[in-house]
């Protein structure tokens, strides 16, 4: 690692353990990290994101020994599937110890645990000493960032930003909760159910209320402007020479006032990295609204559009 970013983890570190904020890299989303252990600094992350308390958050490890602290384990499969998937981006909701903070998992007996797969996000856990709890690094409710300048520019109270580069997954992690039978999906993203369920199987009989996945809203990623899922006809009902397009393989035939061309085969993976950035710049770009080009629902696709129709929800409702 250079050794202007090492001063930087370094620094970022110092910070975690005075109890302050940082926001880093991962591969999926940026973070906004605070101390787990330590329920004032995490009470600073739901204030500065004005985050509903019910929803509860993240904890990042460097160190698969650490699930054991954290949670109760009740036989192998947490560890099987941390060993497989990790690090990686896949969370599993399990049941914590007390040596989490109420706070952390908003009151619920479970918490949510992962393994960054960035070197910068695991250094800057290892140097802080203790798990980090984290959100996207976003205002509640907005487009999650995926590039140092996306936090910057739209949570500018955090103590520090860590620039890792752009991420490279893009939209946020697969979270699973463990149940007697299996596991259950909680949010889709690029770790797929039929990889996990090679390892322990799909339990779709369980059934999921809003207790377990209180972060599930409707509306989410939502950029300012209008975003709309692109319909036949779309641009007859509105003006789309003042409307952004984010493109997945084609180039519209309707005359959009600016192209976002998100990938250049129909690569739904690299429509998945550039799609936050692409909501980000159409929302500062000179348009009125965004329309986005829906990707068939296979693969990562699940998660784009999951993403996609959130994102919309206010604005479009025909498009659940
Ligand atoms: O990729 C990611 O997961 C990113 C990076 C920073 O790691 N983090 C992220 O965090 O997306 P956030 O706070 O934006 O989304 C976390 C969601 C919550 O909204 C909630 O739905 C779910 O995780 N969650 C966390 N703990 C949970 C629990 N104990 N039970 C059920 N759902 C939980
Ligand atoms: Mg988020």
């Amino acid at each position: 690692m250079k050794d202007e970013l090492s001063e930087q983890i370094e620094k970022a570190a110092s910070l975690i353990r005075e109890g302050k904020l940082v926001a880093f890299p991962t591969e999926t989303v940026y973070g906004l990290g605070a101390n787990a252990l330590d329920p004032m600094a995490v009470a600073r992350i739901f204030d500065l994101k004005e985050r509903p308390s019910f929803d509860p958050l993240i904890v990042h490890i460097a160190d698969i020994s650490v699930l054991r602290r954290l949670c109760v384990l009740q036989d192998d499969r947490a560890e099987i599937l941390a060993s497989r998937f990790w690090p990686g981006p896949l969370t599993m909701v399990l049941e914590k110890k007390s040596i989490v903070p109420d706070i952390v998992s908003a009151g619920l007996s479970t918490v949510g645990v992962r393994m960054p797969d960035h070197p910068v996000a695991l250094e800057l856990i290892l140097r802080s000493g203790c798990p980090i709890a984290a959100p996207s690094a976003n205002k509640f409710g907005e487009v999650s960032p995926t590039h140092a300048d996306h936090v910057k520019r739209n949570l500018p109270g955090v103590d520090m930003v860590l620039d890792g580069g752009g991420t490279s997954v893009g939209i946020e992690s697969t979270i699973i909760k463990l149940t007697d039978n299996g596991f259950v999906l909680l949010r889709p993203g690029a770790i797929l159910p039929e990889d996990i369920a090679i390892y322990v199987p799909q339990d779709h009989s369980y059934y999921l209320d809003g207790v377990d996945a209180p972060g599930m809203m409707k509306s989410h990623y939502s950029t300012r402007k209008p975003l709309f899922l692109e319909t036949p006809g779309i641009c007859q009902k509105m003006d789309c020479s003042n409307a952004g397009y984010l493109s997945f393989d084609s180039v519209p035939s309707d005359p959009y006032k600016k192209v976002l061309r998100l990938t250049k085969n129909g690569d739904a993976r690299e429509y998945a990295v550039n799609l936050f950035a692409g909501m980000h710049e159409l929302d500062r770009a000179d348009v009125a609204f965004i329309v986005a080009e829906p990707v068939p629902e296979v693969g990562i696709g699940v998660a784009i559009m999951d993403r996609l129709r959130k994102a919309a929800y206010r604005h479009d409702n025909s498009s659940l």
